[in-house]
């Protein structure tokens, strides 16, 4: 008889909760698949299968509205002036963030157009690893070697990283170098492991922080290899050895982790600091690069109108900012466009006391907001044919107020 009860009272808790968020809860009138409005586990089971994009994308044309209930706390916006209305509006978080990192910084910023352009001197690290990174390919075409571009990319963007921000680079050439063009295909990065490893676990991003750290655990016992404890081990004494010998005496002018020990921070978080920062700076580029390669690879045109521009500036004035050749220009945006480091929703909270009116709805405090690179930037009404990568679409004169520049989320708003 208890246990009848007990049964009893969970189910009609469960019942009343889902009566709540379906015919109660301020986000009732928000369009989306019934199950996720009363549920979680829709949300989670396309995040964990990496079909969140995909998905989202349907079901905003599905239901025909740029503003689609995903959870039942969670929206997904697929429409750039909408994203607008949230961004800018009065009680949106990023104008409560700007308020809370509006202190002065004393030193001028790491990534400062200047300081990155002198680092692209040959020989400067972003210099001295984009000249080993062409070193390569062209070693690989005298040699009839077929290779992998990812892993390539994936060498070069460590290698400017940590280079660039800290001083040293990780050594992605360097680890081999020693070995002939064939034998380099053989090894892959060591660092892969590692990242590959935190981009596994994204899946699991959206679950409450308790049962993250506990799926977090077991999958880490689950999925050790000596590899990626290898991996693990290289870049935990790559970032501690970077962070012990920082200079922290110039701080103003040198590196990430010399700030971070300048500002207070610990060694061991300066230490974590600098591992995050690889993980984000140098498998983001990494991609964004190998795609824009790949698709001129692919696309013949491209590459020929590409080579005939930078040739045409090479010999006008080999003074001139590469940013200014507008082909070249219109090939990386299209390359961010179609690459996404991170295709899947980025969220953000409402804060507290505050509601956003976006596309007829008003979401109230509280209510996560979710905005995806698949979604904006294969909208077929900013970017015809939106899977194809044609760099022209950049140069084309049009009247639409900046919308695709308004569509593209590459680096996150
Ligand atoms: C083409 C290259 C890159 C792309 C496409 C890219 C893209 C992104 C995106 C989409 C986010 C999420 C932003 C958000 O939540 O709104 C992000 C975050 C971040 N990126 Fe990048 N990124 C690139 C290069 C870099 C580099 C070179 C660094 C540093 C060396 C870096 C460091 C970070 C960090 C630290 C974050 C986390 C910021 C936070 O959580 O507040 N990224 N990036």
């Amino acid at each position: 008889m208890a246990f009848e009860t007990v049964v009893y009272a969970v189910l009609s808790s469960i019942l009343v909760i889902i009566i709540h968020r379906v015919f109660l809860h301020p986000l009732r009138h928000v369009p989306g698949p019934f199950f996720a409005s009363f549920s979680s586990l829709f949300l989670y089971a396309i995040c964990y299968l990496g079909v969140e994009g995909r998905v989202t994308r349907y079901l905003h044309q599905r239901f025909r509205t740029p503003v689609l209930r995903v959870g039942p706390n969670s929206v997904c916006i697929s429409d750039s002036s909408a994203l607008r209305e949230v961004l800018l509006s009065p009680s949106s978080l990023l104008v409560i963030l700007n308020i809370a990192t509006g202190a002065p910084n004393p030193w001028p910023p790491l990534f400062a157009p200047a300081r990155i352009r002198s680092a692209c001197a040959l020989d400067q690290p972003i210099g001295q690893s984009i000249t080993e990174f062409v070193k390569r390919l062209r070693i690989y075409q005298a040699n009839k070697v077929s290779f992998d571009l990812v892993d390539l990319c994936a060498r070069l963007s460590i290698d400017v990283v940590t280079g660039y921000l800290l001083g040293e680079p990780y050594g992605g050439f360097a680890e081999s170098a020693h070995l002939s063009a064939e034998e380099q295909q053989e090894v892959k990065l060591s660092a892969n492991p590692f990242v590959f490893a935190i981009v596994a676990f994204s899946r699991f991003s959206l679950l409450p922080n308790f049962f993250f750290r506990q799926v977090y655990k077991l999958a880490i016992r689950l999925s050790s290899t000596d590899e990626s404890i290898q991996s693990f081990h290289k870049l935990d004494q790559f970032a501690t050895e970077a962070t012990f010998r920082a200079d922290v005496t110039s701080a103003q002018n040198s590196t990430y982790q010399s700030r971070l020990l300048e500002a207070g921070i610990s060694p061991q978080e300066t230490a974590a600091q600098c591992k995050a920062v690889i993980f984000a700076g140098a498998d983001s580029t990494a991609v964004m690069l190998a795609t824009v390669i790949f698709h001129l690879i692919q696309n013949e045109n491209a590459r020929h109108t590409l080579a005939a521009e930078v040739a045409k500036w090479r010999q006008g004035s080999p003074s001139t900012d590469p940013e200014s050749i507008p082909y070249l220009r219109a090939v990386v945006k299209e390359g961010l466009r179609l690459g996404m480091a991170n295709p899947t929703r980025l969220t953000r909270v409402i804060p507290a006391y505050s509601v956003v009116h976006v596309g007829g709805h008003s979401l109230p405090a509280g209510t996560v907001i979710g905005f995806a690179a698949y979604n904006l930037h294969h909208d077929e009404a900013v970017f015809p044919q939106p899977f194809e990568f044609r760099p022209e679409r950049w140069l084309e004169d049009r009247q639409d107020g900046g919308l695709m520049e308004r569509n593209m989320i590459p680096f996150g708003r």
